[in-house]
């Protein structure tokens, strides 16, 4: 309330002020790279493939099908086509493998989501971008402040995209941020930003602009100072809510482990050389039935549980922008059809998390 009657009483309600600033300077603190602010991960993976700068010889790019729609929206927005492929059962993510198989001559890029806060297997699909020259892009939505090997999501690619969405660890309501971690896209992402114009550089302090011009492609992409004064608050907070996530995710698995145990259900892997930053927590039924069976019973129960994506290689959207599919997508299928999210927010009180946990066991024991 404090930032927000801050910006109103400034007058200046447009982007790119002092707490856009300040949310800038944080992220890049955290990334040791560039970061822009957009109004949404949404916004930020469209710039992203703007970057990409399709052609005609180059215009695919690969991703799993089992994520957000937006993941897809963006290459057809560029005039690229998505590839899909399946992903590991074991996370969610996108399978390396299979990545390898979809690479062909028209390869552009390669788009990793992080699901559920832990990363895909960077070092992989960064070995394959190497060898046939391909750009390689995080989604990281959901992945604030997750790790692998020791290193941030959003580190491990040339640009990453990161949600502020309010169903994210962190929110600005709607929000979003492009971190360019290489160089080269730098100047360019400023520029996409604001309208396809210089006017970066033209308001940079020493510059010898006389007015700023269309220079290239672009579109609104800055959100306004009044979402960045909420997000600053946020990012301050980011490690205690973080924190209080993954404390959440660790009690849910040490309280469910014993009906994994039993073979009832499956809990999502987080591999050994991944830390999780609690987005969520999910289980994987035996069967679709058993799933929609739960759901129900926790409804019943008062209890907000949710599936997830909706494939997207069967979707119409695919059809329609001629999408590729590569492989059987057993995994995705499968996936999809069994998976059971479990509520998780950072001030959820261990009454409500005990009656979740109460409420999984009365399904099994049932
Ligand atoms: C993997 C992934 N990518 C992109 C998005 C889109 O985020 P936003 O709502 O900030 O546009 C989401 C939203 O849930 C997501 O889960």
């Amino acid at each position: 309330m404090k930032n927000l009657a801050e910006v109103i009483a400034s007058g200046e309600l447009q982007g790119n002020g002092p707490f856009t600033k300040k949310c800038h300077d944080w992220l890049e603190n955290l990334y040791g790279a560039p970061a822009l602010l957009t109004h949404s991960c949404t916004a930020a993976l469209d710039m992203a493939m703007m970057l990409v700068d399709f052609t005609s010889e180059r215009n695919e790019v690969i991703l799993p099908s089992f994520t957000f729609v937006s993941t897809a929206t963006c290459i057809v927005n560029s005039g690229g086509v998505p590839v899909f492929v399946d992903v590991d059962p074991a996370t969610c993510n996108i399978d390396p493998a299979q990545v390898e198989s979809a690479v062909t001559d028209k390869t552009a890029a390669i788009v990793a989501v992080h699901y559920a806060g832990v990363c895909a297997d960077m070092d992989a699909l960064a070995e394959i971008c190497r060898r046939h020259d391909l750009i390689l892009i995080e989604d990281a939505a959901q992945a604030l402040l997750s790790r692998y090997k020791g290193r941030h999501a959003c580190t491990l690619s040339d640009m990453a995209c990161l949600s502020f969405h309010e169903t994210k660890n962190l929110v600005s309501g709607e929000g979003g941020a492009l971190v360019v971690t290489n160089p080269s896209f730098i100047d360019r992402a400023r520029v996409i930003r604001d309208k396809g114009t210089n006017r970066y550089d033209f308001f940079r302090p020493g510059s010898t602009l006389d007015k700023y011009s269309w220079q290239d492609k672009g579109s609104s992409f800055l959100p306004s100072e009044l979402i960045a004064a909420v997000l600053f608050q946020q990012l301050g907070q980011a490690e205690r809510i973080t924190q209080r996530r993954v404390e959440l995710w660790h009690w849910y698995r040490d309280h469910l482990s014993v009906l994994e145990e039993k073979g009832f259900f499956r809990i999502g892997k987080v591999p050994p050389d991944c830390e999780t930053n609690g987005h969520i927590f999910y289980l994987l039924c035996e069967t679709s039935s058993e799933r929609d069976d739960l759901l129900e019973h926790l409804k019943n129960d008062g209890i907000g549980a949710q599936f997830h994506y909706i494939p997207l290689h069967s979707s119409v959207g695919a059809r329609k922008f001629n999408a590729r599919t590569i492989g059987d997508m057993k995994h995705t299928d499968s996936v999809a059809s069994r998976m059971v999210r479990l509520p998780s927010y950072a001030h959820m009180t261990l009454d409500d998390s005990n009656k979740v946990v109460r409420a999984v066991y009365s399904f099994y024991e049932s």
